[in-house]
């Protein structure tokens, strides 16, 4: 119990829920938000004001450094409710650990941890009705971060807000997924913020990504920076290729983000008994392997799009279809991970976290 917590944590209701208007039938990624938002200020060299309130547009200074040097990091996770109503969170120790991390190497100040699950469990049980029942069917949850203070001196900012809002989804790609390995553009480089949860290493890949989208492909497969050579992300998921009955990713480094439904498919692949490589894959490999036969499998892995088989990828103007498989690894590997986050099965490696009041000080 945190007697500062629980003075300091300030609830504005709203007056009258709009979820009676939303078609969760229909829903678009990420445009429909729930009633209740999080906020809470940095300022003066302190988090303070941490408060929940009716979700509304935010007034910025035109000056503000978020908007014109990109100071801002984000988080992906999900809610998910179960038969009986309970309410689930998937590993937020990790968005937890990771917001920070991404925070540090943007040179914005680190939100504290026991902030940062008050603030979940009390949002998600005013908002609880927001989570939809049904397996892909989830809350979405998106903490960020930004910069505040006014002014345009290029140098790191003194104020920031920290803010979580919520939107009621059901699935991130609609149908199969085309990819195309990225030859020219880049995604992330050594050294850089790759492995960060920035706001700009997704603003950089709209255009190349747009480019991809006017040829028909949904995603870019990123590749090194240097050499164009080795499979690296793809643009809102990693990805894991599987040759003959091998899993193989790549690893993590400063240019890949170090994913929690990645490294949570390989613990999962690895208890399966599917056996596993973490090792660079060039991109001639998969070639070949496409060529030969022995590449049975792409697939990405995220928050938003959990797993998405690829249905093919194209690489120097070739498309190589990806055939679809019996008892496919994405298949089984999705749906474990799905009975575990919706509370369907055992959790054997102690990954869900129950949603409660009792979890508010
Ligand atoms: C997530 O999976 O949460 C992501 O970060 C993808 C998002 C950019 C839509």
């Amino acid at each position: 119990m945190n007697a500062d917590l629980t003075t300091r944590f300030t609830i504005e209701k709203v007056a009258k829920s709009k979820i009676s208007a939303v078609d969760f039938e229909n829903l678009i990624f990420g445009k429909v938000f729930s009633d209740h938002m999080f906020e809470c200020d940095y300022i003066d060299g302190a988090w303070q004001n941490p408060r929940i309130k009716p979700y509304q547009p935010l007034t910025l200074d035109p000056s503000s450094k978020v908007l014109h040097y990109g100071q801002a990091v984000f988080e992906g996770m999900k809610a998910y409710k179960d038969e009986k109503d309970g309410i689930w969170l998937f590993r937020p120790d990790q968005n937890q650990e990771r917001i920070n991390k991404s925070s540090v190497r943007m040179a914005i100040p680190e939100f504290p941890k026991e902030w940062f699950f008050e603030a979940l469990n009390r949002l998600l049980v005013l908002d609880a009705a927001w989570v939809p029942k049904g397996i892909g069917n989830t809350l979405y949850i998106r903490p960020f971060v930004f910069a505040t203070e006014s002014g345009v001196q290029a140098s790191k900012s003194n104020a920031y807000k920290f803010m979580i809002i919520m939107s009621p989804v059901k699935s991130y790609f609609r149908g199969e997924v085309r990819v195309v390995i990225a030859q020219q553009y880049s995604r992330a480089a050594n050294g850089g913020v790759g492995a960060a949860k920035a706001a700009g290493n997704y603003g950089g890949q709209f255009y190349p990504t747009e480019l991809a989208g006017k040829e028909g492909y949904q995603q870019v497969i990123w590749t090194d920076d240097t050499s164009h050579t080795y499979m690296e992300e793809a643009g809102t998921m990693n990805v894991f290729f599987r040759i003959n009955d091998t899993l193989i990713t790549a690893p993590t480094s400063d240019r890949i983000l170090d994913g929690v439904t990645r490294k949570s498919l390989i613990t999962i692949a690895e208890h399966a008994g599917i056996p596993v490589e973490v090792r660079k894959i060039s991109v001639q490999e998969l070639v070949e392997a496409a060529k030969n036969g022995s590449l049975k499998e792409i697939f990405g892995a995220g928050t938003a799009a959990t797993v998405s088989p690829v249905k093919s990828f194209a690489y120097d103007g070739v498309d190589y279809p990806v055939p679809p498989q019996e008892d496919s690894y994405s298949g089984r590997l999705k749906k474990i991970i799905l009975d575990i986050q919706y509370n369907v099965t055992e959790d054997p490696f102690g990954w869900r976290y129950k949603v409660s009041e009792e979890n508010i000080n």
